[in-house]
């Protein structure tokens, strides 16, 4: 099929990348240069497990990107997998996909085949319907007998999105007729994973639901977390306990420093501000926002129980991305961590095995390393704040630091009797 993704970001490289390894022809539209010659170049503009081998294996071949929206007359299905970052506010800012919708429109005016637009970005429930649907109608000067719309939300997890791309738990198709879900079917052939199709605004709704119960998980297992810790009991052996419960399951219940990331967050106050918008007072999904942003000051406050006033105080810093695998430090935990630091005068070094580049735009001014060893080097005590897999090997390193005193916010160390922000 003749597939043309719209953004070129991690949602829609990744899904480019991975349609065009399934066999189909596939476009990205972009509107950052630079991303466009890397990817023409077979380099990933971003780190993902997997991606530069898939890349290689079809630029050139099967996948090309382009700034211009021209021969797009034959595409089967266009998939929007533009940013919806978060307002002021916190609703979801529909600017890019509203552009997006209106330059395909313009683009497939002269189109004589039916084709499907499918929205794969993060969106309140009903915005296909009324923004991308009229948009690309007006533009396009066709019907909607001529154009099907999807919706079809993504749900890979960075650091391991092709893999998810490939494993899928579901896949969830939502679309205003038959043809239109069925074209977008075609489209994953090949892919294994129960296939739920539904109205829509309700594809549109699992997205910000499945989000926000992942991190109600997170918020939970802190504030079950911050009392264990009161307690003198261990929220990793709780844990472990209650998630043996099938009802409940072992995933995301790991206490720490709470949910960071492009997603998360932002989805969360999507949904906050969309329940108070229809009168709904969203008093759960407050308070997972509220244990969430309590997380990163708490790491704070028992640093400081620990070594005293922070004043000219050497913390070294490892781990800076939202998460292990990834070079993305969008709304990352320790964001507030060193922000909290540098106002109460403490001198950082950090070091993260991939994330430093993407953290020089936050905090240009950081002592940043090239080993954790380094980093630690003479500092009065240490804050683990990503759970990279490498920092499980860190041992003798720890013996380079003036005091040993060394706290996780996410429990990833194998010595022995290390305490952490809620353990
Ligand atoms: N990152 C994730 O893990 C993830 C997972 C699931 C869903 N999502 C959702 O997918 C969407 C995209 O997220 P992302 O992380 O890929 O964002 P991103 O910022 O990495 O990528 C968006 C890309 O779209 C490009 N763009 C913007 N307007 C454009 C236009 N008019 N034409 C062509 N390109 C345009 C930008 O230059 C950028 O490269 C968001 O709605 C997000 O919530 C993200």
């Amino acid at each position: 099929m003749k597939i043309t993704v719209v953004g070129g970001g991690y949602v829609g490289l990744v899904s480019a990348a991975c349609f065009a390894d399934l066999g189909h022809n596939v476009t990205i539209i972009e509107i950052d240069n630079q991303k466009i010659d890397e990817i023409n170049k077979g380099i990933p503009p971003i780190y993902e497990d997997g991606l530069e081998e898939i890349l290689k294996a079809t630029v050139g071949k099967s996948l090309v990107s382009q700034a211009d929206y021209h021969d797009l007359e034959d595409t089967d299905v266009f998939f929007i997998c533009v940013g919806t970052p978060p307002q002021d506010d916190g609703s979801a800012n529909l600017t890019y996909l509203s552009q997006a919708a209106e330059s395909i429109g313009t683009a497939i005016r002269g189109a004589k085949k039916y084709q499907v637009i499918t929205v794969k970005s993060t969106v309140p429930p009903g915005t296909t319907e009324s923004v991308v649907l009229p948009g690309l109608l007006r533009s396009s000067g066709r019907t909607e007998e001529s154009i099907g719309f999807c919706m079809n939300p993504e749900f890979l997890r960075e650091g391991r999105a092709i893999d998810d791309f490939k494993n899928p738990d579901r896949i969830v198709i939502g679309g205003n007729t038959n043809d239109a879900i069925a074209l977008v079917k075609q489209v994953y052939a090949g892919v294994s994973a129960p296939l739920i199709t539904t109205s829509i605004k309700a594809a549109e709704m699992i997205k910000y639901t499945s989000n926000s119960f992942l991190a109600m998980k997170i918020s939970f297992s802190n504030e079950i977390g911050n009392l264990c810790k009161k307690l003198g009991i261990n929220v990793y052996e709780v844990m472990n306990g209650v998630g043996y419960d099938h009802r409940i399951n072992p995933h995301f219940l790991n206490a720490g420093l709470g949910f960071g990331g492009s997603c998360f967050p932002k989805d969360v106050m999507a949904l906050i501000r969309l329940a108070e918008k229809n009168n709904e007072e969203p008093i759960l999904l407050k308070s997972v926002i509220t244990v969430n942003e309590g997380q990163p000051e708490k790491i704070v406050s028992l640093l400081t129980e620990r070594i005293g006033a922070l004043s000219d105080k050497h913390i070294a810093i490892l781990g800076l991305a939202f998460k292990d695998n990834t070079d993305d430090v969008r709304d990352s935990r320790s964001i507030p961590v060193i922000q909290s630091l540098l106002k109460k005068g403490a001198k950082i070094t950090a070091y993260d095995p991939m994330a430093t580049e993407s953290m020089k735009r936050y905090y240009p001014n950081l002592n940043y390393k090239q080993t954790a060893g380094e980093a630690l080097e003479g500092a009065d005590a240490c804050l683990v704040l990503t759970e990279w897999p490498e920092f499980k090997a860190i041992d003798s390193e720890f013996n380079r630091m003036k005091t040993k005193v060394i706290i996780e916010g996410r429990r990833i160390l194998s010595l022995d009797g290390i305490e952490g922000v809620c353990w």
